[in-house]
């Protein structure tokens, strides 16, 4: 995670960035640490990332990188805006001994790529149409040496894959169908047949942008008919307060890149 010290709205390359509501910069950190809190309280460990000035969507620490086994794989930056952003995640990973893997292709970490370690012996699935290039997904599975999954994305509200699908549990997923091309579609309809469907006003309550330990769905306090779905399927859902970061365009998910070491 990565604190919201410089976090402002400041230019619109994302659908859901409102830039003309003012961010309550106080209220966004202290939603910030309401966050940090709530992973902290279900035994999470939380690692910091610094903010830099000048890189207000650090705070989206989710597009810095893509960790599977102990790899990792980088992020490459669609917009000249979050370029830089790449460097401080490489030094993060690289400072904590990782093995690290620079990209070539246009990827933006976690934002487009999950991992689902129990889904058919651990397969990748990877988003692509609005920021990552399909490419990059190629990249992944040589770099990673796991089965990736392309799976298109036809709407710019759902610009990034975790703004439309989570894994809930090592082998199940939850997802917002409309947001995929009709084959991906059914390229999910045929690999999680028991996957959780988000409608419309949970996705556009940016509830698919969840974190799940596999018990405990964190996800904003907002997708209160999201927070019901996963409660029906056994999960327990931990409603977090995040509206100002949502003005930048992410949610939950965003502000968090999971490790998998
Ligand atoms: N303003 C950021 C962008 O448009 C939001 C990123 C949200 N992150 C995410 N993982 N979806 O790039």
């Amino acid at each position: 995670m990565c604190p919201p010290e410089y976090f402002t709205v400041e230019y619109a390359i994302n659908p859901w960035m409102d830039t003309a509501t003012p961010v309550d910069r106080e209220l966004a950190v202290k939603q910030w640490h309401g966050l940090r809190e709530a992973l902290l309280g279900l035994g999470h460990p939380v690692h910091e990332l610094a903010p830099e000035p000048g890189l207000p969507d650090m705070v989206y620490a989710a597009n810095g990188a893509f960790v599977v086994d102990g790899t990792v794989y980088g992020a490459r930056f669609r917009h000249p805006q979050r370029t830089p952003e790449a460097a401080a995640h490489r030094s993060f990973h690289e400072a904590r001994g990782a093995r690290f893997v620079a990209p070539a292709e246009i990827n933006e970490g976690e934002g487009d790529f999950t991992y689902l370690p129990e889904a058919h012996g651990g397969l990748i699935l990877a988003g692509y149409g609005f920021r990552t290039e399909p490419a990059a997904h190629a990249e992944a599975q040589e770099v990673l040496g796991r089965p990736v999954v392309s799976l298109r994305l036809v709407d710019p509200r759902f610009y990034h894959l975790d703004t439309a699908l989570a894994p809930l549990d090592d082998g199940n997923i939850v997802y917002f169908p409309e947001a995929f091309s009709v084959a991906a579609q059914r390229v999910l309809a045929q690999l999680f047949p028991d996957a959780i469907r988000a409608d419309e006003v949970d996705a556009f309550a940016f509830g698919l942008n969840l974190v799940s330990d596999g018990r405990h769905v964190v996800l904003n306090s907002e997708a209160s008919g999201m927070a019901a779905k996963v409660a029906a399927a056994g999960y327990l859902p931990v409603p977090v307060e995040l509206s100002e970061l949502k003005k930048g365009g992410g949610s939950i998910k965003c502000c968090v890149a999971e490790l998998r070491d």
